[in-house]
C-alpha cells in the first residue's frame, strides 16, 4: 500500500539536529500496523511522511506505483485529501462549527455535489455511534466523542489508509480502548489500512504487525 525505501529526514533547529532513518517499511494494505516507540523516537515523523505532510530528503515513499515525493504541492494536496485520513491525539476540531460540518470539511475540498456529501458525512457520523450528534459542537461533546467526531471526518472521504497519532493519549483507558476498537473495526470492514502510533503496547493486542522505532529507525 505504501512503501518506504531509504527513507531519511533531517530536522535542524540552530546547532542541533536530528534525523529519521534510513528507514525501509513495506505496509500491506488492509494492514493494522502499530507503531512503538518513546517520545521523540520518529512516530509521528513517520506518520507525517507517509501522509504526505512532510517531505522526506532522501529515499522514495511509493503510493500506487507513484513516488508521493515527486508530487507537485497540489498534487500532495489531493493525495492527502483523497487518500489518506488523519485522526490525532488532540482531535483538531473546529470549534465554531457542528459535528455535521467538520465531518464535511475534506468533501468540500472535492468536487462533489452538496446533497452527496452531506448523506456521506451522515452515515460516517452514525458509523463512529454519534447519529443525533449532528448539530452539537465540539465543545459540546466529551473527550471520546470528539474522538469520533475526529474518526467520522477523516473515514468520509473513504480513504485508503487511516495515520491515527496517539488516538487515545487524552482519554481515559476505558474511553482508548472503545477508541482503538473503532479504527481496528473499520480496518477489518473495509480494509482501510491502519497505521496506529501509540506509546501503549496494551493498545497494539489487535493489530496484525507491531514496530518499534527508536532514535528514528527500527529497533527489535
Ligand atoms: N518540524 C520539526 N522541526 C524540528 N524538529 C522536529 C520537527 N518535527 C519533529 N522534530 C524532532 O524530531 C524528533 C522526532 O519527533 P516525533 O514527533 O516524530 O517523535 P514522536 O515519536 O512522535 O514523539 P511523541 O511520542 O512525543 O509524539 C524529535 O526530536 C523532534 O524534536
Ligand atoms: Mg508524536
Amino acid at each position: 500500500m505504501i512503501t518506504f525505501y531509504d527513507v531519511e529526514k533531517t530536522f535542524r533547529r540552530g546547532n542541533e539536529s536530528w534525523k529519521f532513518g534510513p528507514l525501509s517499511l513495506e505496509i500491506q494494505k488492509g494492514e493494522f500496523l502499530t507503531l512503538m516507540g518513546r517520545s521523540g523516537s520518529g512516530k509521528s515523523t513517520l506518520l507525517h511522511l507517509a501522509g504526505g505532510v512532510i517531505r522526506p530528503d532522501s529515499g522514495k515513499i511509493i503510493f500506487q506505483n507513484e513516488d508521493i515525493n515527486t508530487f507537485s504541492e497540489i498534487k500532495l494536496g489531493h493525495y492527502r485529501n483523497e487518500h489518506i485520513g488523519f485522526v490525532f491525539q488532540e482531535f483538531f476540531l473546529m470549534g465554531e462549527f457542528s459535528l455535521l460540518e467538520n465531518t464535511l470539511m475534506p468533501l468540500l475540498l472535492r468536487k462533489i455535489n452538496r446533497s452527496e456529501a452531506m448523506q456521506n458525512a451522515k452515515k460516517a457520523i452514525e458509523r463512529v455511534g454519534l447519529a443525533g450528534k449532528e448539530n452539537n459542537r465540539p465543545a459540546e461533546l466529551s473527550g471520546g466523542q470528539r474522538q469520533r467526531a475526529a474518526i467520522a471526518r477523516a473515514i468520509v472521504g473513504e480513504p485508503e489508509v487511516l495515520l491515527a497519532d496517539e488516538p487515545t493519549g487524552n482519554l481515559d483507558i476505558e474511553t482508548g480502548k472503545e477508541i482503538i476498537d473503532l479504527l481496528s473495526s473499520l480496518n477489518k470492514e473495509n480494509t482501510m489500512t491502519l497505521l496506529l502510533a501509540t506509546h501503549d503496547a496494551s493498545l497494539a493486542d489487535s493489530s496484525d504487525r507491531q514496530l518499534v522505532i527508536s532514535n528514528g529507525v527500527f529497533s527489535n
